[in-house]
């Protein structure tokens, strides 16, 4: 279990079966691993591509244990998952990256804000909240965020004014000054366990406004030199605080002054880097496997600009999904159309994405956003 990597039988296994681990074992089916994942809903994404799938959730030790202990390296797919069994089992010498201590302190947004502030990492103005007095003495308007559990907008809120106190979360919370925010900006950070890192471009992430979730993401991000410069040091200097091993999204907000500030940090493949299958020299699925077995890392080079689109569940609709306008949509050129194999969808779920190339960015926002306007992720329930 603890040797040296033996690449020709080599057993991965993957913590989290949605979309993220289907690519994430497709990539390492691809260079001929052995794949076991864990989730606990039956035919979930990465069921369906792997050569295993241990039906248990992420809080369940034991099935936790069982990936672990059949695997020779295990990885993650998303941060929710219990660390205590995970931090045993690392202790003892198993193979886990990012390390469940690394897991752990990424899951509470606010000790991963504290740790990158206490290392100059620049953030918005941040407090925890232990009363409704604290909310008051900050002053308003403010976004409140749940230090645990968030994700896709969900624990994420603004309180506009004192009068919206009685809507704040009442789980433990901490509160951020509102940014003037300018553009979205993220960028994929791989570190390898010799510590080599590598960055992928800048990218800029559109958001649904309705939902607080991100919808599109342009490739490379419509940007300055210096503000590219900047981010990426950013995002560098933060993964070498974390020290971890793997891949890792880094959420960033410009703001009207021209300031770089670091939003969020998530330990795994992220959205907004789905671009890099189809627009990239290595994608970040690819690159996630080799960094946890310790191969070089690939290029990051930007072959072609792109678009993606996440396809969201209609709203109005519930149940089997029945993709709408498929051909239309794929007789636009060079896109690339994924779909994930859920069988439920629900208003604003993630249930696949296209991904356009142009040599021309703003072309293939065009293309992209006319594919948008014909896909449409409906349900076998229709609702008023
Ligand atoms: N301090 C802030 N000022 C303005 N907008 C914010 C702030 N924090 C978060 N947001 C908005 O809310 C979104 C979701 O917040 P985030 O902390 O990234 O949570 P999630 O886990 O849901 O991604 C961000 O992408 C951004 O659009
Ligand atoms: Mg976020």
């Amino acid at each position: 279990m603890n040797k040296d990597f033996n690449y020709s039988n080599l057993k991965i296994g993957i913590i989290g079966g949605g979309q993220l681990g289907k690519i994430m074992s497709q990539k390492a089916k691809k260079m001929g691993f052995h794949v076991t994942i864990l989730d606990p809903t039956l035919n979930c994404p990465a069921a369906q591509v792997s050569d295993n799938h241990i039906l248990g959730g992420f809080y369940d030790k034991e099935k936790l244990e069982e990936l672990v202990q059949q695997s020779d390296v295990t990885t993650f797919e998303l941060e929710h998952i219990d660390t205590s069994i995970l931090k045993e089992l690392y202790e003892h010498g198993h193979k886990i990256y990012p390390s469940p201590y690394v897991m752990e302190l990424i899951q509470n947004k606010y000790e991963q804000k504290k740790l990158l502030d206490k290392n100059n990492i620049p953030v918005p103005k941040y407090k925890n909240v232990q009363s409704d007095d604290d909310l008051k003495a900050f002053g308003f308007p403010v976004i409140q965020k749940v230090k645990m559990g968030g994700y896709d907008g969900q624990g994420v809120q603004m309180l506009k004014t004192v009068e919206d106190l009685p809507k704040a979360i009442k789980a433990e919370s901490f509160i951020e000054e509102l940014i003037d925010i300018d553009k979205e900006l993220a960028i994929i950070v791989a570190r390898s366990i010799n510590g080599e890192i590598r960055c992928y471009p800048v990218v800029e992430m559109l958001f649904d406004d309705r939902v607080n979730i991100c919808d599109s993401v342009m490739a490379p991000a419509r940007i300055s030199k210096e503000i590219e410069e900047k981010s990426i040091e950013i995002s560098i200097k933060s993964i070498e605080i974390l020290g971890g091993v793997g891949i890792f999204g880094v959420e960033l907000f410009l703001t009207k002054n021209g300031d770089i500030l670091l939003n969020e940090i998530a330990p795994r493949p992220h959205n907004s880097g789905h671009y890099t299958e189809e627009s990239c020299a290595t994608s970040q699925f690819e690159q996630i496997i080799r960094a946890v077995t310790n191969l070089p890392l690939g290029s990051t080079k930007l072959i072609s600009p792109s678009v993606m689109v996440n396809l969201l569940g209609e709203e109005g609709y519930e149940g089997e999904p029945f993709i709408e306008g498929i051909h239309d949509a794929l007789a636009i050129p060079e896109l690339s159309f994924h779909f994930y194999g859920k069988s439920f969808t629900k208003p604003f779920r993630k249930m696949g994405h296209i991904t356009v190339l142009d040599d021309d960015i703003n072309k293939a926002l065009e293309k992209a956003m006319k594919a948008k306007d014909i896909l449409k992720i409906k349900g076998s329930k229709k609702y008023e």
